[in-house]
């Protein structure tokens, strides 16, 4: 049996496997310093093994002066001190691959940080130098150059242009940057950036990881012309998002994925409202999957949920590619918080401070919602401490944040550092919650983030051994998952709730049904020979508010 559970098609692992993802900073700490590492994942591989997924996804670990997270990468090839080393890297990669567990690394080539060597060397080239062409370098508008090149808004908020300064002192060109000053857009129309990135892929395929996540990958392409975004931009034809020429670089990288004796699988983090446009990306020679966003923003209602799966399946089954289902990720409010809330839906443009939040209620959601999931054909994701139920920790001192979004919001948004927070591994509130592994002096430092007392209540000490907790709960709904042909590869098909349409979602994957009721009073369920799992009591048989179950039918 392969990792995914599917004798028949292990190079087909993807198309439903349950893939963790880890943020390493926040993981667990090897060596007591404060902040996560690679020795601090192999010594807890065995947690990851025990909850069942199949492969992780590790967000940046490369070498960066992490001015976004590690989203700000200096050298693809060079792990970042605070997590380890190469050597390191590839013990873990060969120690998950002999738990049957598979490895995702994240490439992020829209950008790369300004402390890279290709980035310094622009900038001490000067205008009109090669060394430049790699970037978006332009003189500023006006007589002076003192106008920004375009009005274009970064994805975190203000401008994306920044100004250099000449040796001399005096004003230069300015760059391009869609995020943050420290993350210059490399230009995709220079044969180097093409062949960088593809030698970056094999540098790590070699390695025996098996996939990448391609962020921002919706963005690399800009118009060379740099036009303002237009109020109604042509499909394909925006300035700097989704244009058609991308298509062409991901046909290059699935051709090298291909080439392995296991082909390597492309996971693109693609956010794109235009549903057909996005599915375009999953055709046979491109990527393998890319994360459902549609289905993750959307609120706790049954009818939007609906809608979103319709959607969803319809457009993927157009490609033939499997769909995706997120509820977060490390950018987004955690789940048990978003669903306690009056809007339930995601926006980062609406977090604020003070949210009123009633946790009982978000926790019960994401529950039923891990279910729902887990349920659906396709591929599942699961964010490192959902599986704890944690929730967004929203009270973190100002003087600790580190999120550009904060800051770049004018302090008015509160960032993403509330879902980075180090996970609690001990009930005992030594050494962080036992996130640091203590020096041989017996001390650990401050973790980079603090976590709250009252987190020993969800540490996974605590869930371990409880039949009623979040971790007990996925613990389960992956073991079941991965047991039942039917939730493995068996047919989708709505299943109907007399009188409850509205509010109850139900559908049935070959002999078992997912049921979850939204409304607010309990229903009865459809005929069924056992209760396989619910995420909640079941009085009188019935299925009451935010509350999902899998039947056997
Ligand atoms: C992606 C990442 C996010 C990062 C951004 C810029 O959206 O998920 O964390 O800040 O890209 O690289």
């Amino acid at each position: 049996m392969s990792p995914s559970g599917t004798a028949a098609h292990p190079s087909s692992w993807w198309r439903n496997a349950v893939i963790y993802q880890i943020y390493p900073r926040s993981f667990a700490d090897g060596n007591g310093d404060g902040t996560g590492d690679l020795a601090g994942v192999r010594a807890r591989l065995a947690y990851l093994k025990d909850l069942g997924v199949d492969a992780i996804w590790f967000t940046p670990w490369y070498l960066s002066p992490l001015d976004d997270g590690g989203y700000d990468v200096a050298d693809y090839r060079v792990i970042d001190p605070a997590f380890g080393t190469i050597e390191e890297a590839e013990t873990l990669i060969a120690e998950a691959a002999a738990l049957g567990l598979r490895t995702i690394l994240d490439i992020v080539p829209n950008h790369i940080s300004d402390q890279h060597d290709w980035f310094k060397a622009a900038l001490k080239a000067g205008s009109g130098s090669p060394e430049r062409e790699r970037f978006w370098f332009h003189p500023g508008k006006g007589d002076d150059g003192s106008q920004i090149p375009t009005r274009w808004v970064s994805s975190f908020q203000g401008s994306t242009w920044t100004r250099t300064t000449n040796p001399d002192g005096t004003p230069g060109e300015w760059y391009l940057h869609l995020f943050t000053p420290e993350q210059p857009d490399v230009n995709w129309n220079h044969p180097d950036v093409r062949r960088e990135h593809e030698d970056i892929l094999r540098f790590w395929f070699d390695r025996g990881v098996a996939g990448i996540r391609i962020d921002s990958a919706a963005l690399l392409i800009k118009d060379p012309e740099l036009p303002e975004v237009p109020a109604d931009p042509p499909r394909g034809g925006h300035p700097f998002m989704d244009r058609d020429e991308l298509h062409e670089v991901y046909r290059s990288w699935r051709a090298i994925a291909d080439s392995y004796e296991e082909p390597r699988v492309l996971v693109g983090e693609i956010w794109l409202p235009d549903i057909p446009r996005f599915a375009d990306y999953l055709r046979p020679d491109e990527m393998h999957t890319a994360f459902n966003f549609d289905f993750m923003v959307r609120p706790w209602n049954a009818k939007e949920l609906r809608e979103s799966i319709e959607t969803t399946l319809y457009a993927h089954a157009l490609v033939g590619a499997p769909a995706t289902w997120v509820l977060s990720n490390h950018d987004i409010t955690r789940p048990v918080t978003r669903y306690g809330r009056e809007d339930t839906s995601f926006a980062f443009d609406a977090k604020r401070f003070g949210t009123p939040t009633d946790g009982q209620l978000g926790t019960r959601r994401a529950r039923a919602a891990a279910l729902l999931t887990a349920a659906l054909p396709g591929c599942l994701y699961l964010y490192q401490g959902d599986e704890l139920g944690l929730p967004e920790n929203e009270d973190l001192p100002l003087g600790v944040i580190q999120d550009p979004m904060h800051f770049r919001s004018g302090g008015v948004d509160p960032g993403r550092d509330g879902c980075r927070v180090p996970l609690p591994w001990t009930s005992d509130p030594a050494h962080a919650h036992g996130f640091s592994a203590p020096r041989p002096e017996g001390t650990t430092a401050e973790p980079w983030l603090p976590l709250p007392s009252w987190w020993g209540n969800h540490a996974v000490d605590v869930q371990a051994v409880d039949p009623a907790s979040m971790l007990s709960l996925y613990r389960a709904v992956i073991a079941t998952r991965r047991g039942e042909p039917g939730l493995c590869d068996g047919p989708f098909a709505w299943l109907d709730i007399p009188g409850a349409a509205s509010s109850v979602l139900a559908f049935t994957r070959g002999d078992i049904g997912c049921v979850v009721n939204f409304g607010a009073e309990p229903v009865s369920l459809p005929q069924h020979s056992a209760v396989l799992l619910a995420s909640g009591d079941l009085p009188d048989g019935r299925l009451p508010t935010d509350t999902a179950v899998w039947l056997r039918l």
